[in-house]
């Protein structure tokens, strides 16, 4: 055991529980949160077959839930855990025009993806900054880069992650804190992902990579202190177009990614 911890939102399934597996590699403990217990069970079954001895403890929390991100900073501080690191991977989309999509599961994708990944931002980073040592990693997406039409919430979600966690690292460096912030953004990947958003009949959805490669190039990543990962090649091509093309032109070609084939 190296004696760090690291805590992982969205650890039962998909590119948070590929993470959670890199630290548990390495050694570290693992704090896995997501909502549904017997799925973080089955995660820390995975975790114990693999790497034997790691230390992993289970805090199942909703992060739609506006009080959730202080209950549990209480939870891990009463259990006398220092996170050494942080990764804000929960999330989830949803597919459809704007006008058909239900509105409370889009407040839901606020608070999950954005709101509480910047409470805990708060709540952990602080600690680490007074400790002048701690790693946090940001789950954005390439829909951080372009508007997207049919998934037009899940997108403006993702552009605040990017714009929120850039700004701070700004502000790391100006600290001259040793903290480092991290953003991955991921292309279309093979998870859940496109299930829960109903997005499975997408052409998104028929070009995935694997969650494992996200997860060790974000982990990597993280580890080096870089400021952005780019998972594999289509996730840089998406980065650079979207500093080449207006965003009118950018719209179009995430249309044709998330509109429903067929519809
Ligand atoms: N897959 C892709 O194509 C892709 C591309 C770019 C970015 N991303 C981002 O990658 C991150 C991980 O997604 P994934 O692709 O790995 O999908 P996933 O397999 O569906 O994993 C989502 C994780 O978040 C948890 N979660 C969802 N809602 C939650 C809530 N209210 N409270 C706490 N935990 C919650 C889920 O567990 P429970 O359901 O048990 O809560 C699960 O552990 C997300 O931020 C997503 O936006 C994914």
């Amino acid at each position: 055991m190296n004696d760090q911890t690291a805590l992982i939102t969205g650890a039962s399934s998909g590119i948070g529980f590929e993470l959670a597996r890199c630290f548990a590699r390495d050694d570290y403990r693992v704090v896995l949160v997501a909502r549904h217990h017997d799925e973080l069970q089955e995660a820390a079954r995975l975790i114990h077959q693999e790497f034997q001895g790691v230390d992993v403890v289970l805090l199942p929390f909703d992060l739609s839930r506006p009080d959730t991100a202080e209950r549990l900073y209480a939870a891990t501080t009463q259990r006398g855990l220092t996170i050494d690191a942080l990764v804000n991977d929960a999330g989830f989309g949803e597919t459809g025009y704007f006008t058909d999509t239900a509105m409370q599961t889009e407040l839901d994708m606020i608070q999950v993806n954005a709101t509480s990944l910047v409470h805990l931002t708060k709540l952990y980073l602080r600690d680490m900054v007074e400790r002048n040592s701690g790693r946090i990693l940001q789950v954005g997406s390439i829909a951080s880069f372009s508007p997207s039409p049919c998934q037009a919430v899940y997108a403006a979600t993702k552009a605040f992650v990017l714009s929120f966690a850039e700004a701070v690292q700004h502000e790391l460096k100006q600290q001259k804190s040793a903290v480092t912030m991290t953003i991955l953004c991921p292309p279309p990947t093979a998870t859940n992902f496109f299930h829960v958003a109903h997005a499975e009949n997408t052409r998104a959805a028929s070009h995935t990579v694997s969650a494992r490669d996200v997860a060790e190039e974000g982990y990597d990543a993280l580890m080096d202190g870089a400021a952005r990962s780019l998972p594999t090649l289509g996730a840089k091509v998406n980065f650079f177009s979207s500093l080449l093309l207006p965003d009118s032109v950018l719209a179009t070609l995430m249309n044709t990614q998330l509109h429903p084939v067929g519809k």
